[in-house]
């Protein structure tokens, strides 16, 4: 069946940079993969006391998405030297139940973007550490960081050559990781 990747961006406004690298990547795989992106505006604040069947439809929602995807592409800003807020809070939502989540074991890509010169490289690692500690498969190399990322982006898409070459080819490392799950899983 084709390799079906979930894409989410740790920033929710309409003109995030992050959200248009997602676009990108969507428009340019091709046959490759099918990429969603799945907003994740919607989602509360984690709170222990919801996080079981009285949760919003929202959190099963995101979720299931997760579940029903092959691999993770999570695409976030940095904000004051970190991961966002909004992308962590998605996170802590989808790694429960602990050690059987939806996130275990999903192969998972990490990209950053910022409008400076170090490309969110900050955020990268906490994305990374965090994705660890839900048990995901992070995709070792490479670190796709997006610097000056607001001079390469025009009508919600990244134009610059180099950069898409960089993240497709972050994305084909995914695909990979994809295919070595599927055939252990078959074996
Ligand atoms: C930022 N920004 C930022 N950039 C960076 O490289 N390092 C940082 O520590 C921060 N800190 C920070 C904090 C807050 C609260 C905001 C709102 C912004 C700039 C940030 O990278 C820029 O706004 C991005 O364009 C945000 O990503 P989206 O929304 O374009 O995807």
């Amino acid at each position: 069946s084709p390799v079906r990747i979930l894409g989410i961006s740790g920033s929710l406004r309409r003109a995030s940079n992050c959200t248009a690298i997602l676009r990108t990547l969507q428009d340019k795989l091709g046959g490759k993969a099918e990429l969603i992106i799945h907003p994740l505006n919607d989602l509360p604040l984690y709170d222990q006391d919801i996080d079981n069947e009285t949760a919003p439809d929202s959190v099963f929602a995101f979720k299931r998405a997760i579940a029903e995807a092959d691999g993770l592409i999570a695409v976030s800003p940095e904000y004051n030297y970190g991961m966002s807020g909004v992308l962590k809070n998605a996170l802590d939502w989808a790694s429960r139940p602990a050690m059987k989540s939806p996130l275990k074991g999903k192969p998972s890509l990490i990209m950053t973007a910022s409008p400076g010169f170090t490309g969110g490289v900050r955020a990268q690692y906490q994305v990374r550490e965090t994705l660890s500690g839900c048990l995901a498969r992070v995709i070792a190399r490479p670190q796709v960081v997006i610097p000056a990322v607001h001079e390469k982006i025009t009508d919600g898409r990244l134009t610059d050559a180099a950069s898409i070459d960089f993240a497709l080819a972050a994305v084909d490392d995914l695909i990979e990781e994809i295919r070595i799950v599927r055939l252990s899983q078959a074996a």
